[in-house]
């Protein structure tokens, strides 16, 4: 057995999350866990909402609400959003809680000690009239890359560019729209991460467990050579900077940067994890205690790839201290609405509390799954949505079992029946299904999450197969023992169909179990070579038919939700 801490970005608190961040980071990280734990693997899964810098505090001021009381009531919101997604989260911290505190200030103080930070005079964006430093999403302007009218000070969000406030052209303030700004210094800390440029190139080198996206994103941002960063900003709302434990003077106005402290929060929702359960995190995060055998898997956008695969690392790294870095870096592409981006600032697409208003959570952890964005950026249609949902799931998974478990009902007295031999026709399949079952394990192992479920699908697929050869409700008739077969088979089958499919679509999957009465411990990964994967109901055992698995969606569904949620 082994171990596996997965953490999945942390989702800005600005907000109830969309259908895209969702798909991008902590679904998939969610399946991964709950593959990992079927495995038998030991499994941590941490995640946390990011709860500083600017886009906290612009969501709070735009709420009307102070930012403390608006990341207290966000952070139930997505809490929430993400148990009614059935994210199986060992811990959703907060990344403004303690724990993160006392560890960033710790990063900052032994990054010093190392020589790796300096503090230096730099050139800020100051509003005049709203008397303070305008730090970046505090500032608007024209983007000095592609001339887009609302980039924002830190990112342009249509050529996707990594800006300065003061390079905006026409710039104005977010907070009272004035453009009577002017640039003035003031000190900040500064990460020295040239310094370490060869130490993170050679660490990326052996990182050959990355999938491609993210190396070549690691690359991109090697190749041009690392620059010194500014860690500090001048905010009320974060992590307050220190030196040797006590306020550093100077820095009485500012705190961290978000994308300093946001990353450390994995380590400190683990922290927090330990502190509410009675767990030890050093055995996660230290590998002078314990945590050398684990295997750290990280999921993402490809937004947040730099700053995983540079940025942190050389916080990690820098500190010289002995502190797990990432093993594995899944990063995902972008989910389309229609074409466009989903958006969190412009409410387009849909959004996690919607979508459960709408329709189970199996159905869009399956649909963003099978769809999911990873060779390339994935467009979410709610016509493709309704198709994929009725084909996989109402018509292959869910008519399957519908079909075996009622015959069972009908002409078996609900009991799984003992009479009958296999003939060639059981062995055929029995090897078809092992070799699906092997392409199904090394797709999750390897965290190909379209291949994984496309395959599942494909498992599917061979029951149906199956039972139209076997056609008990024919056998029946003339050969009782025969029909027999069929239906121990079929019922093996459909709970076979369940349990591999209970990283995707877990409630759908635990029904048939339940109504399959396979016991609690049969519910793991089955082992493609083994005959125990298709022997997971009992003969004799009594069975209860699942109530329908998936209502089909129809037309006038996607009428009503295109025309609510502004579609096409
Ligand atoms: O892009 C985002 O949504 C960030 N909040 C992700 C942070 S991931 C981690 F480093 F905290
Ligand atoms: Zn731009």
């Amino acid at each position: 057995m082994a171990r596996f801490l997965i953490t999945s970005a942390l989702p800005y608190i600005n907000g109830v999350k969309h259908l895209g961040n969702l798909a991008g980071s902590m679904l998939p990280s969610d399946v991964h866990a709950r593959f990992r734990r079927m495995q038998g693997h030991e499994v941590l899964f941490i995640c946390a909402t990011d709860e500083h810098g600017t886009p906290a505090e612009l969501a709070a001021a735009e709420a009307g609400v102070d930012v403390r009381a608006y990341c207290d009531e966000q952070h139930d919101v997505q809490k929430r959003a993400g148990e009614g997604f059935r994210l199986s989260f060992d811990w959703f911290g907060r990344s403004s809680n303690p724990p993160n505190h006392r560890l960033t200030q710790h990063f900052c103080e032994v990054l010093e000690k190392n020589g790796l930070i300096e503090e230096r005079v730099s050139r800020q964006v100051y509003s005049i009239d709203d008397g303070r430093f305008l730090p970046d999403r505090y500032v608007e302007g024209t983007c000095p890359v592609c001339a887009f009218e609302r980039a924002r000070g830190d990112q342009c969000d249509n050529c996707g560019s990594l800006l300065d406030p003061v390079d905006l052209k026409n710039p104005r303030s977010k907070i009272s729209g004035s453009s009577n700004l002017e640039v003035r210094d003031t000190a900040h800390l500064f990460l020295k991460q040239g310094q370490m440029q060869d130490r993170i190139r050679a660490w990326v080198d052996a990182a050959t467990e990355w999938p491609s996206l993210a190396r070549s994103i690691a690359y991109k941002w090697l190749d041009e050579g690392l620059i010194d960063r500014a860690i500090t900003r001048d905010l009320s709302w974060g992590v307050r900077v220190t030196k040797d434990g006590a306020p550093r003077p100077g820095f009485e106005e500012k705190v961290f940067y978000v994308w300093f402290d946001a990353p450390v929060e994995y380590i400190g929702a683990t922290v927090e994890w330990a502190e509410a359960t009675g767990n030890d995190w050093r055995r996660w995060w230290r590998t002078d205690e314990g945590a050398g055998d684990v295997t750290y898997v990280q999921v993402m956008g490809k937004d947040n790839v730099a700053f995983h695969t540079v940025s942190f690392p050389v916080t990690i790294m820098g500190s010289g201290e002995p502190w797990k870095l990432v093993d594995r870096l899944k990063a995902f592409n972008w989910v389309t609405w229609y074409g466009g981006k989903f958006s969190t600032s412009e409410k387009r697409g849909i959004f996690m509390d919607q979508a459960l208003e709408i329709a189970p959570s199996d159905v869009w952890r399956w649909h963003l799954m099978a769809n999911a964005p990873e060779s390339s950026d994935a467009a979410f249609t709610l016509e493709q949505f309704q198709a994929g949902v009725n084909a996989d799931l109402a018509n292959v998974f869910g008519n399957f079992v519908n079909r075996i478990t009622r015959f069972c009902a009908a002409k078996f007295d609900a009991t799984a029946p003992g009479e009958g031999s296999e003939t060639e026709l059981e062995t055929k399949l029995r090897a078809d299904v092992a070799a699906k079952l092997a392409a199904i394990t090394q797709h999750h192992e390897d965290m190909e999450f379209r291949k994984a479920a496309a395959e599942t699908r494909a498992l599917w697929a061979l029951g149906n197969e199956y039972l139209q050869v076997a056609a008990p409700w024919t056998a029946i008739k003339t050969d009782p023992a025969r029909a027999a077969v069929g239906v121990r088979m079929g019922l093996n089958l459909a709970a076979l169909f369940a349990v591999v499919a209970l990283p995707f679509i877990p409630d759908a999957a635990t029904a048939v179990l339940d109504g399959l009465r396979v016991a609690p411990d049969k519910r793991v990964w089955p082992k493609a070579e083994s005959a125990a994967a298709l022997a997971l109901v009992d003969v004799g055992q009594t069975i209860a038919p699942p109530d329908v698995l998936f209502k089909k969606i129809e037309d006038a569904d996607v009428a009503a939700w295109s025309e609510r949620f502004g579609a096409g």
